[in-house]
């Protein structure tokens, strides 16, 4: 074997950590990958608005850069962003938050999630979450010594999740429920009651609830509840929200966790020797988000309603069941009956009619024989995607 084939091979056996070597590589990478050297593609494959940043959110952002704001804030972000989280979330949910204590500003609620698993998880801890859901749950759980415990969502009850399901998952292992509410990728919203199912659950069995709440402001025909509201829950309730979705706000990269002090400190000591702070001129910007942008978000959320309800429409029509998704900007309809996996389904399409979905199986083993679709595109061109893939099913189905 040459040293380079063998270092390699040494790399896989023994110098990458076991927990690194256990997670596969992103199934949606491969996809984005292909995308990017096709012109003429439709892109419903990624989970980002394709609205820009509104102006003057930008503009606060190239202020505090201009005014020469460039240093670190506190670790826990800049007082008056927390300030201002403090007061949304009591306007939104009633809840009270100490902004010295119990909010932490984050690098998105991708660090939320992965500094809720590290701050709480042993080795061999159990972490019941939906099945399928966001790709970075899994890996998170397992970066940190959990085991990922997938509890299965159906389409009969639009893949909500279900505190009964829940319940036979439990072990004396398991030590958080980790939920995504609104849930990527299949848009599901869980009901009040399940939520306070999920809720009874957690206080009986002593455990921790983890709720990334990134889309809650993306939630049609329904009002959005936190679980920290339920009885019991604001001292048991890691809340993760961020300024990615809502606000358009993906490549500024702020989120934030709201949580018990006690456990929001020991977070802020992962994250101090992890991160240090957000970006400082983000926060300023995602603090302008928050006191001026109710009129953006509220204008992008009626959009993605009008497109939710003409694609999911034109799905069902073309032959493709699909659940009407109560939040953030995901179809998730059914393939299996064209004999096709979702991988071979989402591969020939991209090919054949250059429309970009993501196979559902990506998202966990109960999301096989699904495709996610995004539908934060253009409307006329989720249109024009509706003509492709009805052509393409006549190809191969009809
Ligand atoms: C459910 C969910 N949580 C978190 C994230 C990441 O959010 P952020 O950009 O705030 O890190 C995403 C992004 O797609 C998501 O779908």
């Amino acid at each position: 074997m040459g040293d380079l084939a063998y270092f390699m091979d040494k790399l896989k056996r023994e110098v990458l950590s076991q927990r690194v070597r256990q997670v596969k590589p992103s199934g949606i990478r491969k996809f984005f990958d292909i995308i990017n050297t096709m012109p003429n593609v439709i892109s419903l494959g990624v989970g980002e608005p394709d609205f820009v940043t509104p102006d003057h959110i930008r503009q606060a952002g190239i202020r505090s850069i201009r005014e020469g704001r460039t240093r670190y804030s506190s670790n826990y972000g800049l007082l008056e962003l927390r300030e201002e989280i403090a007061k949304c979330l009591e306007k939104r949910y009633g809840l009270k938050y100490d902004p010295l204590k119990q909010i932490l500003v984050t690098v998105g609620v991708s660090e939320g999630v992965d500094l809720a698993m590290r701050t709480l998880i042993d080795p061999g801890d159990e972490v019941i979450s939906p099945d399928p859901g966001y790709v970075a749950y899994e890996a998170d759980i397992i970066f940190s010594g959990g085991i990922p415990v997938p509890v299965p969502t159906y389409a009969q009850y639009d893949f909500g999740v279900r505190a009964e399901d829940i319940s036979s998952l439990i072990t004396p292992r398991t030590k958080l429920i980790l939920i995504g509410n609104p849930n990527n990728p299949t848009g599901a919203v869980v009901s009040p009651g399940e939520l306070e199912g999920i809720a009874k659950l957690a206080v009986e069995h002593d455990l921790i609830v983890v709720v990334d709440e990134v889309y809650s402001h993306l939630v049609y025909d329904t009002e959005h509840v936190c679980i920290a509201t339920m009885p019991g829950m604001q001292d048991r309730t890691i809340l993760l929200d961020g300024f990615s979705k809502a606000y358009a706000m993906t490549g500024w990269r702020v989120g934030y966790v709201a949580a018990p002090a006690g456990i929001l400190e020991a977070m802020l000591k992962v994250h101090q020797y992890s991160i240090m702070c957000a970006g400082t001129a983000a926060q300023e910007a995602a603090l302008e988000a928050l006191r001026y942008g109710e009129a953006d978000v509220q204008m992008m959320h009626d959009e993605y309603a009008r497109r939710r309800h003409m694609f999911v429409e034109g799905l069902n029509r073309i032959g493709l069941p699909c659940c009407e998704p109560s939040g953030a900007f995901y179809a998730f309809p059914y393939v299996g009956k064209t004999g096709m996996s979702d991988e071979e389904f989402a591969e020939k399409l991209l090919f054949e009619e250059e429309v970009a979905v993501v196979p559902g199986s990506s998202f966990g083993a109960a999301g096989a024989g699904y495709l996610r679709a995004a539908y934060c595109t253009a409307y006329n061109q989720l249109e024009e995607a509706l003509v492709r893939i009805e052509r393409f099913l006549k190809k191969y189905y009809q």
